[in-house]
């Protein structure tokens, strides 16, 4: 049986497990990291011989489609010591907490992935591809930066946190609410540091937070992540990470949304190659490690705003996640018969009607379409989808939305 996370009871165990899964900060820097997460997150746990031996942790977010804001959990942690291992404890509590979230107005739910398929198994599925390069900072094409940067450090971490909750919009994008968020992300690397700008006003406007490593001299460094919001506040941060570059050999960025880094790169093939084999290569990197699902059918279907031919069809659609929650549970997710209708303005409904094409699928490959992660034709061809091709091709020219990414890294 699950119960609440509770400080007490449970503070040690939780240490201990945390050291057996690798996750464990010695030192002081690790117990303000363990407030901060435990501020910003509801945990459930199991117990094995009488003590915490599984949790998982989840924080209130919004998930933005397009440009709707809907109520959203992230699941950020999920983690069994070494007793309470394959004994489907982990996969359970991940269920629960997504359920309890759903409960409470969560319309969809997010993560991030130690490996896939796990949690397809409660209706999870793959994000776009993450992409990722390690690029040399002096071969960024920008103008050098004409004002100082403003050094940030780990106890602003509520200033940085205001100021990504105002990031720049984007389809996808996910806002982690919890400031200990931010916080415990800003002592999870060793030597983590951030820039930022301020306006006349003294306002954080753009910034960026970087990890060191310890490898403080000459990198890599990482940039955790970026606050901006126009072209030039995206500039001047670009601008001062070229200004470590006379030392600094290499920082790993993510593409921002709709943003290709390697245009403004001074030859980076050659770059690449010259570097092929060190600790600074230059590469490239792309994998999905997020995942998400939807848990209010009727209300994300709502956040779709399709201009073109409307598009009507019976979905059939499978819920793995019921087959793991208790059948008396109050959300049991979201499968079962609906009527989808997809255009300028989107609706589902319970139920059949004989006169439409039908399409059966799973609500973690229901999610990819509804995300736009790739286009329906592609979802037909690795995920299962059973759907007649006409259906396909009219999804296909009505869906087209932008790569749907978090721009928040869990
Ligand atoms: C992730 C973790 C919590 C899973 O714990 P666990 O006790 O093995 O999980 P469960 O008992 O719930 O599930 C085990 C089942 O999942 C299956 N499984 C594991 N990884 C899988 C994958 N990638 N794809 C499909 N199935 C997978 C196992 O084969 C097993 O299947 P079975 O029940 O049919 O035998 C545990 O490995 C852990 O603590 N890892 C370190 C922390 C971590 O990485 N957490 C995840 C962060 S996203």
């Amino acid at each position: 049986m699950s119960r609440p996370y509770d400080k007490a009871r449970d503070f040690d165990n939780q240490c201990r497990i945390w050291k057996e899964v690798g996750w464990f900060i010695e030192g002081d820097r690790g117990k303000k990291a363990m407030s901060c997460y435990h501020e910003a997150s509801e945990t459930l746990v199991e117990d094995v011989h009488g003590e915490m031996e599984v949790g998982a942790s989840r924080c209130p977010a919004i998930f933005w489609h397009q440009g709707t804001p809907l109520s959203a959990v992230v699941v950020v942690g999920v983690y069994a010591g070494r007793v309470g291992r394959q004994q489907g404890h982990a996969l359970k509590l991940t269920a629960e907490s997504v359920a309890q979230a759903a409960n409470e107005g969560a319309c969809v739910a997010s993560l991030g992935i130690f490996d896939q398929g796990y949690y397809d198994r409660v209706g999870f599925g793959n994000g776009s591809y993450i992409r990722r390069m390690t690029i040399d900072p002096k071969s960024l094409q920008v103008e050098p930066l004409q004002r100082a940067p403003h050094r940030l450090g780990p106890d602003d971490y509520k200033e940085m946190h205001a100021a990504r909750l105002q990031r720049r919009p984007a389809h996808g994008r996910v806002d982690v609410l919890p400031p200990g968020i931010t916080g415990i992300e800003c002592l999870e690397a060793e030597g983590g540091f951030g820039l930022g700008f301020r306006d006349a006003d003294g306002v954080l406007t753009h910034h960026v937070w970087l990890a060191s490593y310890g490898k403080d001299e000459f990198g890599p460094y990482g940039v955790e992540w970026m606050v901006w919001n126009t072209r030039s506040q995206f500039m001047e941060l670009m601008a001062a990470l070229r200004s470590l570059g006379d030392q600094v050999r290499g920082i790993r960025i993510s593409d921002p949304p709709e943003v290709q880094v390697q245009q403004l790169l001074s030859r980076p093939f050659r770059v690449s190659d010259r570097s092929r084999g060190s600790e600074f290569e230059s590469r490239n990197s792309s994998w999905a490690y997020q995942q998400h699902r939807i848990c209010d059918l009727p209300r994300c279907v709502e956040a779709f705003s399709l201009p073109g031919t409307p598009v009507q069809f019976n979905l059939r659609l499978d819920d793995p996640i019921e087959a793991v929650l208790p059948s008396d549970a109050p959300w049991t997710g979201c499968g079962g018969d609906w009527v989808i209708t997809l255009g300028e303005k989107s609706w589902a409904e319970p139920g059949h009607d004989k006169s439409l094409p039908i399409m059966e699928t799973g609500v973690g490959t229901f999610t990819r379409l509804w995300l736009g992660v790739t286009a329906v034709s592609g979802l037909a061809i690795t995920d299962e989808i059973e759907a007649p091709a006409q259906l396909i091709d009219r999804l296909d020219a009505l869906v087209r939305l932008p790569r749907p990414l978090t721009d928040w890294d869990y």
